[in-house]
């Protein structure tokens, strides 16, 4: 479905991302695990547009900062210079990390945003979907997103994401900050969305509570590609269990 080529990036003469090639197939849900500066937010803003959206912004203003190489296929199409609208329309949706919801915005109106490529129908269709998949926001419709929980937000971040009806939908660090039980929560979110036939790239920095349902995984350190395995090889490796499973 997406297949990235040798993607680097940099940022003034620091190295983000280096040499990364990956492959996310349809109905997946693959991981990528990192700590810290490793790459990940870069690796899925550049999926979404972002990063190249940055860089022409800053070329207009006579910039050279950042600098991108390599290629990424969507559906067989090239996207690797696309706007990030135009990925949007085409289905590949991101959700940024630390749950970003409008604060002095309800969360009924948070989803609506979500939704502001769609039209009416879809819009409500995909709200329907959202209180499925998260039945807590239902009764927490009105309230000001400022006002929620954590888990509440993040519930409301990937809700937005879900209503601009992903193919593919990019999660970065879904799990940050959130408590054991909510990050299961969340996990499962996640399972039911892929039931829907929505395939799933998401990164964070611990592998535990992610690496039972991820199809595969890559690890990345210092914007390098370390490994990439299922999940089974993953857990099974003493080398991945002590770095990213805390144990
Ligand atoms: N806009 C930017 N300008 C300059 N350097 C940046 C920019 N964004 C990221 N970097 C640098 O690129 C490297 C990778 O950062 P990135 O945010 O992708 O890591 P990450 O794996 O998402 O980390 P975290 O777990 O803290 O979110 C870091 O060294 C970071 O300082
Ligand atoms: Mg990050």
């Amino acid at each position: 479905m997406l297949e990235v080529n040798n993607l680097m990036v940099f940022y003034e003469n620091a190295l983000a991302v280096n040499d990364i090639s990956l492959e996310i197939k349809q109905g997946e849900i693959v991981g990528i695990f990192g700590s810290n500066s490793a790459g990940k937010t870069t690796i899925l803003n550049t999926m979404a547009g972002l990063t190249h959206h940055l860089k022409t912004r800053e070329q207009r203003r006579g910039g050279t900062r950042i600098t991108i190489t390599g290629d990424m296929l969507f559906q067989g199409e090239n996207i690797t210079t696309m706007k990030p609208r135009q990925r949007v329309e085409r289905g590949i949706i991101l959700c940024r990390e630390r749950h970003p919801v409008f604060r002095d915005n309800t969360v009924e109106e948070n989803l609506k945003l979500g939704g502001y490529l769609r039209k009416e129908r879809e819009v409500e269709e995909g709200m329907r979907f959202v209180f499925d998949i998260f039945p807590p926001l239902t009764r927490l419709k009105k309230r000001k997103a400022g006002m929620l929980s954590g888990g509440e937000k993040e519930m409301v971040a990937i809700g937005m994401a879900l209503i601009a009806k992903p193919k593919l939908l990019l999660l970065d660090e879904p799990l940050l900050g959130l408590s054991p039980h909510m990050q299961q929560e969340v996990v499962r979110a996640a399972v039911r969305i892929r039931e829907h036939g929505v395939t799933i790239l998401m990164s964070e920095q611990y592998a535990r509570p992610i690496m039972p349902v991820v199809d595969r995984a890559y690890i990345i350190e210092n914007g390098t590609l370390v490994m990439i395995g299922t999940s089974l090889e993953m857990m099974e490796n003493p080398e991945v269990k002590s770095a990213y499973f805390g144990t």
